[in-house]
């Protein structure tokens, strides 16, 4: 009993300094991450919520999310579209499609649209990229924020690629101890090679994205609490998180059969979220589709978690099944009006309002490098 008490003390008192923006050594957001009881979860989400409220506030930034391809010339152990699943029909979408999206887009007022797909590097995809990139700024009507969130490629691609417009690249490390990488990806699968990438990222004067996932078999708090250290010491402006959910056409989910404990692991990734934004602050955090599949409201327990972006998605029905990256992936067209009407409602009713037509940046940017305000490539507000 009075060992529960002393637990509470020091969870509360950890707590207490991160929600004043004190410190936090890596024994801190273990003890922060491990929240289990209502109480301490209670009070771990509301203090990361109260953080958010003051730097980003309770405006929700969307983002059209449009799935354009699922080819992908890598190999990770737990994608269901990685290369060597032979059960995916490869699909790419014509440009006339995208840009019929991106317009949808703005008629949504989303204001930003994210352009997702399989990694390819080959000059025929990259240069395809840079023309969307390019035709999307040049449609009538206010210029939508462009996020490219298309994998590992060279610096000269990703400066094209800025150039022709887009100005947010999310890429996920998924894991930030190199050995723990290599649990969970062939051995020509690089770690180093990616964590170069997000420098080339930033250094090509893109707002960056990175995140991982939780709850992979053998994954530590300590772990999960070194991925966090890993975005506070490289600065990111984004994070996109979510929890591992096993496809059962994957080495991964073939070696982990056994089914998930659906609360556990969203009660782990909803913790992540609010220690990511105790320790990051004015950063843009995205509560994902992952979150949603472990519950159908999940999206929305990620925002009062501290999270403060959507991405709707917006790929055409015909195509949804082919981009699985997971089993139960939701299939629900957010194009379609009633699906659309239902997540706003369902942010209002969270207290939360959706930002229209605005890019939605994140104050961090703008914070780290002022410099950047008055860039004259225009891919800036
Ligand atoms: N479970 C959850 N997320 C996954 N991703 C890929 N496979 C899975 C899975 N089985 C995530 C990766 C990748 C993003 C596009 O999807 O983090 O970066
Ligand atoms: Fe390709 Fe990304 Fe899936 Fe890896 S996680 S196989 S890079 S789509």
């Amino acid at each position: 009993m009075g060992e529960r008490v002393n637990c509470g003390t020091v969870f509360e008192s950890i707590l207490q300094k991160a929600e004043t923006g004190g410190t936090l050594a890596r024994d801190d957001i273990v003890r922060l991450l491990g929240a289990a009881s209502p109480e301490q979860r209670g009070a771990l989400h509301a203090a990361a919520y109260r953080v958010k409220e003051h730097h980003v506030g309770r405006r929700v930034r969307l983002r059209g999310l449009v799935e354009i391809s699922n080819a992908c010339r890598k190999n990770c152990l737990y994608c269901g579209i990685r290369r060597d699943n032979g059960n995916v029909a490869r699909y790419r979408l014509a440009q006339e499609e995208i840009l019929g999206l991106a317009d949808a887009a703005r008629r949504f007022r989303y204001g930003s649209i994210a352009l997702q797909a399989g990694e390819r590097q080959d000059a025929e995809w990259t240069g395809f990229i840079e023309d969307t990139v390019r035709r999307i700024k040049a449609q009538p009507g206010a210029g939508l924020g462009i996020t490219l969130s298309l994998g590992e490629q060279t610096r000269e691609t990703y400066r094209r690629w800025f150039e022709a417009g887009a100005h947010r690249y999310l890429l996920r490390i998924e894991m930030t101890q190199p050995e723990i990488y290599a649990r969970f990806h062939p051995a020509d699968h690089s770690w180093q090679g990616r964590v170069a990438c997000l420098g080339e990222l930033r250094a090509a004067g893109y707002q960056v994205g990175t995140g991982v996932m939780c709850g992979l078999p053998g994954q530590s708090l300590e772990n999960l609490a070194g991925d966090l250290l890993f975005f506070k010491e490289r600065d990111i402006d984004m994070v996109g998180m979510g929890p591992w959910l096993r496809h059962a056409g994957t080495p991964l989910g073939r070696a982990h059969p056994q089914p998930q404990d659906a609360e556990g692991v969203l009660g782990l990734a909803l913790n992540m979220i609010a220690v990511a934004r105790l320790l990051l602050r004015d950063v843009n955090i995205v509560a994902s589709t992952a979150l949603q599949t472990l519950a159908p409201d999940g999206r929305e327990r990620g925002l009062l978690a501290g999270a403060n972006v959507i991405m709707p998605n917006l790929t055409p029905a015909a195509y949804r099944a082919g981009y699985t990256l997971y089993d139960g992936k939701p299939a629900c067209d957010e194009q379609a009006g009633g699906a659309r009407r239902r997540l706003e409602a369902a942010i209002r009713a969270a207290g939360e309002t959706p930002a229209h037509d605005e890019w939605g940046d994140a104050p961090h940017f703008a914070n780290r490098q002022p410099i950047f305000l008055t860039n004259p490539k225009g891919n800036t507000p």
